[in-house]
């Protein structure tokens, strides 16, 4: 069963995989025998505890923890320091995307302080070998967004990778000679045409890998290939099995959908790529996104088996979050 309390400024919602379940069964039914006000007085109280989460899923024995809370103060004071192996991104880019709570058109000295702030708050809760990847992309019209966000995020990390979002590629068969598994030219993944004759339709975006010190040991085949060329694996010494480093170019298609209810969020990666970002990261034991959205890492993190936590303020894309689980 689930309660929901809509005298709340946000609607709290207690599910009985929830501790706070347990504070609800024992601490405010016993009230209700004291009379009603208390009871409610009780439970609004202790609900209201900003701390707390909005709810908890567990999933496969592991546990995702959803804040309905700015990241910023939640980084803070709900995430312990070093406690966080994998922080996988996106924040929002900047160019007027319509989201449900959040305004998206910050003059840039005040959008570039506070993705430094968001920095900040990760660094803090980052392992000394823990990764940061953070996923930004460019608008036609500007195309140092992605950048000039890397760059606050240079006082406080160390660039370890720029991985290539790709989410198009034309590949035309001239170019790639004598492969047997591509027979003709081949344009593939998600197109979104834009009408101009000044820019080019922008079909990828950045994946900045940022460390503590340069130096994070990765599992490059986890997320590897296999060889074209099978004689590699005898002559490469490094070659043991049949896999390769996949390289920073990385094409990772949206998922097909039918209708706009399928994702209901104007700005999403695929679960892909935060699947990626974990595994190649290697051993991870918990997983945070502070820009949840609607839950693609949540999804990619429980998916591996690993605890998440994430931040969200807007309530809307946090119950599809937990819907996907
Ligand atoms: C680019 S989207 C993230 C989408 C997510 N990667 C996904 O695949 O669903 C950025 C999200 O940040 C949220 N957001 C904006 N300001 C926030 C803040 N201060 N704290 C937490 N979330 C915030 C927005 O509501 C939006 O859903």
């Amino acid at each position: 069963m689930v309660f929901s309390f809509k005298r709340l400024a946000a609607p709290f919602y207690i599910g009985e995989d929830s501790p706070l379940h347990a504070t609800w069964d024992s601490s405010c039914r016993k009230d209700t025998k004291n009379g009603k006000d208390k009871w409610w007085a009780a439970c609004f109280d202790s609900l209201q505890n900003q701390d707390a989460p909005y709810r908890i899923v567990q999933k496969g024995g592991r546990s995702a923890t959803f804040y309905l809370k700015d990241c910023i103060s939640g980084m803070k004071e709900n995430v312990s320091e070093k406690s966080v192996d994998v922080v996988v991104t996106s924040p929002p880019y900047n160019i007027g995307i319509g989201y449900g709570s959040y305004n998206d058109a910050l003059p840039r000295e005040k959008y570039l302080a506070w993705m430094e702030e968001v920095g900040v708050v990760i660094k803090q809760a980052l392992s000394d070998d823990g990764s940061f990847f953070l996923n930004v992309g460019n608008k036609p019209k500007d195309q140092w967004i992605a950048w000039d966000v890397a760059s606050v995020m240079k006082k406080h990390f160390i660039l370890q990778n720029v991985i290539h979002w790709i989410k198009s590629i034309a590949i035309s068969k001239a170019d790639v000679g004598n492969y047997p598994n591509i027979a003709g030219d081949i344009a593939v993944g998600h197109f979104k045409p834009i009408v101009s004759d000044r820019f080019l339709n922008d079909c990828q975006e950045y994946i900045f890998h940022f460390t503590k010190t340069g130096d994070a040991h990765l599992d490059k085949l986890a997320v590897g290939v296999p060889y074209q060329d099978k004689t590699n694996i005898g002559r490469w010494k490094a070659a043991k099995a049949d896999r390769r480093d996949r390289g920073n170019t990385w094409f990772i298609p949206y998922e097909t959908i039918q209708s706009k209810s399928e994702r209901p969020h104007p700005a999403t990666f695929p679960v892909k790529l935060p699947e990626m970002c974990i595994k190649l990261h290697g051993d991870a034991k918990m997983v945070v996104d502070p820009f949840t959205g609607i839950g693609s890492t949540a999804v990619a993190a429980v998916g591996l088996g690993i605890p998440f936590v994430g931040f969200e303020i807007d309530k809307e894309y946090l119950d599809t979050a937990i819907a996907r689980l």
